[in-house]
């Protein structure tokens, strides 16, 4: 049995170094990118509060195509430039959103969303994949949010 819920209330610089380090744990020694995307939308799951939707769209044929998550079904292929998610993929560029519904082209796949933060998982200089997390909550994610997912990101390159 995994458990790897942090305490309630853990500081977010420690609750990050703990989601990466479950992460790390959990995607050593496997070499398939799907389970291993699965499994890290799943503790982004369980890690994070005030959350709708936490996972991936990956970089297939030139466009972002959905990958694993955890939330409500969603937009399942998403040009580069289009929306947050291919904002991010396009310049490369996490995309931290206080307010969806003020960015241009926003993909509203949940109505509940209000803000989002997408960070790009990039292999040899190339946009591999996206992490997504979408909030309920407005401005929900802040740059220690940013920081910690592109820590994670990193560390997953070469792992999905
Ligand atoms: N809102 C995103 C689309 C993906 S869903 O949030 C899962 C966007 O505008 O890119």
């Amino acid at each position: 049995m995994y458990d790897f819920r942090p305490a309630p209330g853990t500081p977010k610089p420690e609750l990050y170094r703990q989601l990466h380090d479950a992460a790390e744990a959990l995607t050593a020694g496997e070499n398939d990118g799907v389970a291993n995307m699965a499994n890290v939308a799943a503790l982004l799951w369980e890690f994070l509060d005030e959350v709708n939707w936490t996972g991936f769209y990956r970089t297939v044929g030139g466009e972002l195509l959905l990958g694993p998550f955890m939330g409500r079904p969603a937009c399942i292929r998403i040009p580069f430039g289009t929306g947050v998610c291919g904002a991010a993929a396009e310049s490369r560029a996490t995309q931290l959103v206080p307010d969806v519904h003020a960015f241009p082209g926003h993909i509203a796949c949940d109505g509940d969303t209000k803000s989002e933060l997408v960070v790009p998982v990039i292999r040899d200089g190339d946009v591999v994949a996206l992490i997504d997390l979408d909030s309920p909550a407005p401005a929900r994610f802040d740059a220690e949010d940013a920081a910690g997912i592109e820590r994670l990101a990193a560390m997953l390159a070469n792992r999905i």
